[in-house]
């Protein structure tokens, strides 16, 4: 498939853009300062906290796995089997449990994933979510592919 250009000018803090590329949803969210101070505290509660399996280009491989860092770009595909996880940015609500700071939730199995995509321990899912290729055109043009 070819890449696709996506005009993120209007995304807006907490906002997740779904974008189609290769037949898959890629998930294009723009993270607040908050989020991204969080993720450090979830470094214990993660399979693979500094992303050492190769599922992002390597320069994702970084703490916030994105090159902008407010900016994540990953597939919106569970590493289980496929489905479409859910992305919840409501802390501790009743369901996740008080230490849910934000993430993608899999409602197919329970797997749970940060908001670096980044998987929690003892769910299925075996590793982070995946950072497809992509670059920037200019600040606010994306090209994912
Ligand atoms: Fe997501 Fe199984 S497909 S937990």
């Amino acid at each position: 498939g070819a890449p696709v250009e996506v005009d993120i000018s209007k995304i807006e803090p907490g906002m997740l853009l779904l974008v189609e590329w290769r037949g898959k949803v890629v998930w294009v969210l723009d993270r607040t300062p908050e989020m991204l101070a969080n993720l450090k505290k979830l470094d214990s509660q993660v399979a693979d906290p500094k992303s050492e399996k190769p599922q992002q280009p390597p320069y994702c491989k970084n703490d916030t796995r994105s090159i902008k860092p407010a900016i994540l770009v990953v597939e919106g595909v569970c590493t289980h089997l496929g489905c479409s996880p859910v992305y919840r940015k409501d802390i501790a609500p009743a369901d996740l449990g008080a230490d849910w700071l934000g993430g993608f939730f899999c409602p197919c199995h329970g797997s749970k994933f940060d908001l670096a995509g980044r998987v929690y321990k003892s769910v299925p899912a075996p590793t982070n979510l995946v950072v497809p290729a992509h670059m920037y055109l200019s600040d606010t043009q994306l090209l994912i592919g």
